[in-house]
């Protein structure tokens, strides 16, 4: 089986990541699992922030890197969190729940949008970045136990239910991710 890193050390990506490289035949493992360093995403975009990180993990380990910049937009906070979506909250994401829940409320703007860039980092230097994205709204009341981070507030469009409540096997379909990755698998299969 082949291997490629994925220039991550969140377990709820690389499992996301592993579901969507099995069946091509290639086996996922973590930057966290070779113990390489996280870079600063001193990045302003998502393709930029996916780009630093892919390069960095390529160059740390002289092998062929993949990574993911992702986030959640809400209309209601002009965007925001966005590239800063890990860091909204401070790891608290039942507050950082609450606080999006009260601004689409006030505004009465539940609109969303998941965003992911994916970079192919290789280790000639090239690279190639893919943007996938997801829209939905802001569920009223979190719900839901499957995925990671911002499942339980968004339902994305075409659903009446949370991607935590959804699971794997929808969201793995119609994500932001899927749609980045379905990019980039005509590449990997070469
Ligand atoms: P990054 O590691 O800087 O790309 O931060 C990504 C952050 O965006 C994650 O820590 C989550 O908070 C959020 N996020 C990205 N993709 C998803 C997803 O598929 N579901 C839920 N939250 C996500």
């Amino acid at each position: 089986m082949k291997r490629i890193l994925v220039a991550t050390h969140n377990p709820g990506k690389l499992k996301e990541f592993a579901t969507l490289l099995e069946p091509l035949g290639i086996e996922a493992v973590s930057a966290g699992q070779l113990g390489l360093a996280e870079p600063e995403e001193t990045g302003t975009s998502f393709a930029a922030n996916a780009r630093l990180k892919a390069l960095h993990a390529m160059r740390a380990s002289g092998q062929a890197a993949l990574a993911d910049d992702s986030g959640l937009c809400v209309a209601a906070l002009n965007g925001a969190p966005g590239i800063l979506s890990s860091r909204y909250g401070a790891g608290d994401y039942p507050a950082a729940f609450q606080r999006i829940i009260a601004a689409a409320t006030a505004a009465n703007e539940w609109r969303a949008r998941f965003v992911c860039a994916i970079c192919l980092a290789t280790p000639d230097g090239g690279t190639a970045t893919y943007i996938g994205q997801s829209d939905g709204v802001i569920a009223p009341v979190p719900s839901g136990g499957a995925g990671f981070g911002y499942d339980p507030i968004f339902i994305p469009f075409g659903h009446d239910r949370t991607y935590a409540e959804l699971g794997a096997e929808v969201k793995d379909r119609i994500s932001h991710r899927a749609r980045a990755f379905a990019q980039l698998q005509a590449r990997l299969k070469v």
